[in-house]
């Protein structure tokens, strides 16, 4: 489908009028990264009008809870992050009951279960509809910030939330990490307002901040292999690069660095990735050098300063559980509660190195093999949350085979399980497409399985007794896609 610019400006056009003519919003967003910024960001440019709104957060919207909410008494309701998978859903709830019936915005980027539908009370904004790729060159805080900026031009300053939330779901998938398509229009916005300064340097979390080990013990993306998350590797690693480590007493940081050492640190990194994962080192060292997205009014101390920062700090409160704290950070709080986000995402980041550690040193034992997938069964050992962050970092940094997608089960509740799903650039070339698998296989399994989300990244919950029947299922599926895409 080529992309219809036109068409998507007018479903943004139609969402912004029906906000700004509105008194009341509810504003109900997905848990992760994406979804928090989306939220704050809406909210934000809700409080410029003087709208007032109340926010929910949540994992995804069943039938029962879109029903609940459309008992509440605001005039609209807007899904971020959600609701294009589950249109036929909130139809339902408006067929079963007449007087439910409100205005609903959609603005997502996952990819659609109704394309044509009438319905004058539901606007659907999805970029997806017109062309454009949701899964890698728009998030839903990428389209809430279009709404934002067909609202008020003054709201470009929140292209910055924007690129966190497009972060969050891994769209840095230019070369050298930049951003292309619809993110790049809001890129450029922000740097146009000042909001965003983009620079390209060794991508070390914590560069402006944290003293030189740290940083580089808390960098995983890329995962350092045997330096990453484990402190006294880490140490031996950069004893043996004779970088001095710190000046006058004080910690140095990556920025702190001279040309020439952060060669020599690159360099070693490079080695280290290299022998683990046997790649031409120049495709390594394009991981770890790149595009950072610097936010030149937040502190220099802060987490919110840095894009990729800013988006580790709120995933990890909606991985927690503590979504209002993500929010509040979202909405501008620098003080107490930005104070707890750092308190969460320490501990946060304690409790992903075990989980880590744990899928390293049961490797071999944790993951199962089938015949167009792969999984790892981590229901009793990794909580549901931390399972699909796992999930990324294993895809990303190829420590499975990259030729088969990964699929991850956790427990969820009693009797539901949680599967992540992660493919890759080269699986999705072949024809893979994880979100319509996960959809498929929910609606065959029936039974209360639901699943979704994009061709590179979906999900599902399912009843833990079709778990295998579910898994099987799911493999003949991605099996037919590459074959039917060799056609
Ligand atoms: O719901 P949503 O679209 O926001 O979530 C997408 C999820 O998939 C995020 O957790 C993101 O990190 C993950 N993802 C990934 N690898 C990709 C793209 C997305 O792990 N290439
Ligand atoms: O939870 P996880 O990060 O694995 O989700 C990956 C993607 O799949 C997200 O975009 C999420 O919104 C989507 N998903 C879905 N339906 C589910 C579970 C996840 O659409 N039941």
């Amino acid at each position: 489908m080529s992309k219809n610019r036109e068409k998507f400006n007018e479903s943004l056009k139609v969402a912004s009028e029906v906000l700004k003519d509105s008194k009341f919003v509810w504003i109900i967003s997905h848990h992760d990264a994406d979804g928090l910024s989306a939220a704050g960001l809406l909210a934000k440019s809700l409080m410029r009008l003087g709208v007032l709104f109340h926010i929910r957060i949540l994992f995804q919207p069943t039938y029962s809870i879109i029903s609940s909410l459309l008992k509440s008494e605001s005039s609209v309701l807007v899904f971020c992050d959600m609701g294009s998978g589950q249109i036929d859903q909130i139809i339902k709830v408006f067929k079963d009951y007449p007087d439910r019936r409100r205005q609903v915005i959609i603005l997502d980027h996952h990819q659609p279960l109704l394309e044509d539908f009438e319905d004058s009370e539901i606007v659907h904004v999805n970029p997806m509809l017109f062309g454009f790729d949701g899964a890698e060159e728009i998030s839903a805080s990428g389209v809430t910030y279009f709404v934002a900026r067909a609202l008020d031009e003054k709201n470009k300053d929140l292209s910055s939330l924007a690129l966190v939330g497009a972060l969050g779901d891994k769209q840095d998938k230019e070369e050298n990490h930049g951003f292309y398509g619809l993110n790049r229009e809001i890129l450029e916005d922000g740097k146009s307002v000042g909001a965003i300064v983009e620079i390209e340097d060794i991508r070390i979390f914590g560069r402006e901040r944290d003293p030189i080990p740290l940083a580089v013990e808390y960098t995983i993306d890329p995962l350092v292999p045997g330096v990453s998350l484990s402190p006294e590797t880490c140490n031996k690693f950069l004893s043996g690069l004779n970088i001095p480590l710190k000046k006058d007493g004080v910690w140095r940081t990556i920025s702190d660095l001279s040309d020439e050492e952060k060669q020599k640190l690159l360099e070693a990194i490079v080695e280290k990735i290299a022998e683990k994962r046997r790649e031409d080192k120049t495709s390594i060292f394009k991981e770890i050098f790149g595009k950072e997205y610097i936010f030149p009014q937040e502190s220099r101390d802060s987490y919110t300063r840095n894009a990729r920062e800013y988006d580790a700090l709120i995933a990890s409160c909606g991985r927690s559980s503590k979504n209002g704290v993500g929010v509040s950070i979202c909405l501008g709080d620098r003080g107490e509660t930005y104070k707890e986000g750092v308190k969460i995402f320490n501990e946060y980041r304690a409790k992903f190195a075990r989980s880590l550690q744990w899928f390293i040193n049961n490797e071999k034992k944790a993951v199962e093999q089938l015949k167009h997938t792969q999984f790892i069964d981590g229901r009793g050992v990794v909580d549901e949350f931390i399972m699909s962050h796992l999930a990324s970092v294993i895809a990303i940094n190829r420590l499975l085979s990259p030729e088969k997608p990964l699929l991850t089960i956790a427990g969820f509740s009693e009797d539901l399980v949680k599967i992540s799903g992660r493919a890759n650039e080269y699986l999705v070339k072949k024809g893979v497409n994880l979100g319509l698998a996960m959809r498929e296989a929910s609606t065959l399994i029936n039974e209360g399985a639901v699943g979704g989300g994009h061709n590179i990244a979906a999900g599902a919950k399912v009843p833990e007794n079709l778990l295998e029947k579910f898994l099987k299922i799911v493999d003949e599926i991605i099996a037919k896609q590459l074959i039917s895409s060799q056609d």
